[in-house]
């Protein structure tokens, strides 16, 4: 038994900051961010919450897969930036949706969150637990943002992006999962909780050349694994979904794992870095416009702060 995607949603705030509209705020350019990061353009939540535009994403999953929100058995949404500790996000999503007999809890391993909820729901579904789950990337980093640090505003958006996953024989579905992390680097990408002390550094702070070489060297080795325990080789695959981070890091990566580019789809230039919400939008994005054909072997795979990482391989219904 395996689990597979019956459905993709995903949910984008209206408002759009351009790396103009950033050249206002720090001393930046438009060519400087094109060129170092390949991002044009990020959504900025005015009112949406990460609970908000999860909800959003899990209506349209679940209407794309032709199932409702009563019947969904577990509710996971992987986030870094939840506006509450209690009650957590994926609860208010339960609420919203209306799905009643729910499990419902967060999962953060920041950019990796999403594919640690798909091997999630994954271990839950096949041990017999549950038979379907709604697992969602949920993000509104524009809150933890410094807007004065320029090495860190320019990267992120805000965006959530969801899959229903359901109980299947095969021969489509979730074949191979590699995943680590390495909290002995956690310095190089952190952010504190916020505090009644007003002199309480909240925001994201990273170190942008460490996370470059840590994703570099990390996710080709982390790719091959996944499609090793596949018994797959990489030129089976057809496409290689990645974490939206940086351009230049998904060109690496393709370079060392010496697969055409065009495996690699993008949707950076327009939404930036979304953390966890990156690889969901992304694969819906690539749903809905017909680009995902039934059998159809495809790499998921991100990276992010912990330092946390993570691949799996699946072919497409
Ligand atoms: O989900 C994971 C999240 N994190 C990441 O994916 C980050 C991975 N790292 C990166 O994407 C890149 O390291 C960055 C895009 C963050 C930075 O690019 P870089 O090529 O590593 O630049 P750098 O930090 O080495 O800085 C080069 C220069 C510096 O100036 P000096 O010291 O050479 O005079 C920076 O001060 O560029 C300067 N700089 C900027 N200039 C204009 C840094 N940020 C900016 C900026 N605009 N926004």
């Amino acid at each position: 038994m395996t689990i597979k995607i019956a459905g993709t949603g995903s949910a984008l705030p209206n408002k759009i900051m351009t790396n103009k509209d950033l050249e206002q705020l720090v001393e930046t350019s438009d060519e400087w961010i094109r060129e170092r990061t390949g991002i044009c353009e990020r959504r900025i939540a005015q009112g949406d919450t990460v609970a908000s535009l999860a909800a959003t994403a899990c209506e349209r999953a679940l209407a794309n897969a032709g199932k409702k929100a009563e019947d969904v058995d577990l509710i996971l949404v992987a986030t870094c930036s939840p506006e509450q500790l209690l009650p957590c996000a994926a609860c208010q999503v339960q609420s919203i949706i209306g799905a009643q007999k729910a499990v419902a809890f967060d999962l953060n391993a920041a950019c990796s969150g999403f594919l640690f909820g798909l091997a999630t729901a994954y271990s839950y579904i096949t041990a017999g637990l549950y038979k379907n789950a709604l697992v969602v990337g949920s993000e509104v980093l524009s809150k933890i943002v410094d807007w004065t640090d320029r090495g860190t505003c320019i990267l992120f958006g805000d965006g959530a992006g969801a899959v229903y996953v359901e109980a299947t024989e095969g021969p489509e579905g979730f074949i191979g999962f590699a995943q680590g992390s390495d909290g002995s680097k956690g310095s190089v990408l952190s952010c504190n909780e916020r505090t009644d002390n007003p002199e309480e550094d909240i925001y994201v702070h990273m170190d942008g050349r460490e996370v470059y070489k840590f994703a570099t060297r990390q996710v080709p080795k982390c790719i091959v694994e996944a499609v090793d325990r596949s018994q797959l080789s990489l030129e089976d695959i057809d496409l290689f979904v990645l974490h939206q981070a940086n351009t230049r890091i998904i060109e690496s990566i393709a370079k060392q794992l010496k697969q055409d580019i065009s495996k690699f789809p993008v949707n950076l230039p327009r939404v930036g870095n979304m953390s966890s919400a990156t690889i969901p939008v992304l694969l819906d994005e690539l749903n809905r416009d017909g680009k995902l054909q039934k059998g159809q072997k495809i790499v998921l795979s991100g990276f992010g702060a912990g330092l946390t990482y993570g691949a799996c391989v699946l072919t497409w219904q």
